[in-house]
């Protein structure tokens, strides 16, 4: 095993270019926005493992924020970012500024999400995927990967990646990775830096109800979202946005005879925080909580 070494960081198009011609075979990579945690760090170990090369993007991209988001209080970390990439053992950081991304502004073209991304997080946040999926796109393109690592806390995200990539035929191989939690469930996020000691534990049961609606899975969907959501009105100082039980690709209610896998997931406010957390499940006999849908949208062969 050699050391791990610093890894080079591209903050330019042309230093970008440089870089990659570099690396030579399969090259994975991991996009985030920075603050980089425990969850991102899985993806890059796990992309570490499965390619020649792994590359990780951080940009912070303002086309997926809206006016009233969190935008300008987003945790920027770098220094810390760059040696959890060097402990992973990534090869490149690309690091651009928003012009080096959008020299011409904001794109006029864009990437539309359609109508999976007009519900659950893209109700509360309307163009939100519309301006991920466009970055998405663009530092496919501008990393040359093979393999891009996203993870199932952002199921709906998630989706939309593997969505785009199969309906416009992308060269990309999309790969999910399971959820990070903390020790007693929560999920890891950039965004729990903005909670307070108080705010986390009311935070907790956003985890524990999908756990409780998990363990109803083999009696059907009415079970699993009654013993859900019968967590959540254990604690009134969640807002719930919306707690759902959807069909894995369509994002829509599963009726009460569907068996097989559904998402199970919930977001919410805690004090000034949004969260979201979600699970995969099994509905039906021997069901129960998975890490990751087995039936994914590959590219059309
Ligand atoms: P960000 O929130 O920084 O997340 C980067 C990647 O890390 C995403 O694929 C996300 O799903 C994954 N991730 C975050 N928390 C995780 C956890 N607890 N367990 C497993 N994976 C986790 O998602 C984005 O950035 C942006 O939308 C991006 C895709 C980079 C486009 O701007």
């Amino acid at each position: 095993m050699t050391e791990p070494s610093t890894p080079r960081v591209a903050r330019t198009r042309d230093e970008l270019r440089a870089a990659r011609a570099e690396l030579a075979g399969q090259t994975a990579v991991v996009m985030t926005m920075g603050a980089l945690h425990e969850g991102h760090a899985t993806l890059i170990r796990q992309a570490r493992e499965e390619a020649d090369h792994v590359v990780v993007t951080i940009f912070l991209n303002p086309l997926q924020f809206g006016p009233r988001e969190d935008l300008s209080k987003y945790p920027r970390t770098f220094d810390d970012d760059l040696a959890i990439c060097e402990r992973e053992g990534a090869d490149l950081v690309f690091a651009p500024t928003p012009d080096v991304v959008y020299p011409d502004g904001d794109p006029g073209v864009r990437i539309s999400a359609g109508p999976l991304g007009d519900v659950l997080e893209g109700q509360s946040r309307p163009g939100h995927f519309d301006g991920m999926l466009t970055v998405v796109a663009k530092l496919m393109h501008l990393t040359g990967g093979d393999a891009f690592y996203f993870g199932q806390k952002d199921a709906q995200q998630l989706l939309l990646i593997r969505r785009m990539v199969r309906d416009v035929d992308f060269p990309a191989q999309v790969v999910s990775v399971p959820t990070v939690r903390e020790a007693d469930g929560l999920a890891m996020s950039s965004r729990n830096t903005y909670l307070t000691d108080s705010d986390r534990e009311v935070a907790l049961s956003l985890s524990q109800a999908l756990s409780a609606g998990a363990a109803a899975a083999a009696e059907g969907p009415s079970s699993v979202r009654r013993a859900a959501r019968a967590v959540l009105v254990q604690e009134p100082l969640v807002l719930v946005d919306y707690l759902v039980l959807v069909h894995p690709t369509t994002l829509e209610d599963v009726p009460e005879w569907y068996r097989g896998e559904a998402l199970l997931a919930v977001a919410g406010r805690v004090g000034t925080t949004r969260l979201i957390d979600n699970t995969p499940v099994v509905i039906g006999p021997g069901g129960g909580r998975r890490d990751v849908f087995s039936q994914t949208l590959d590219p059309v062969p």
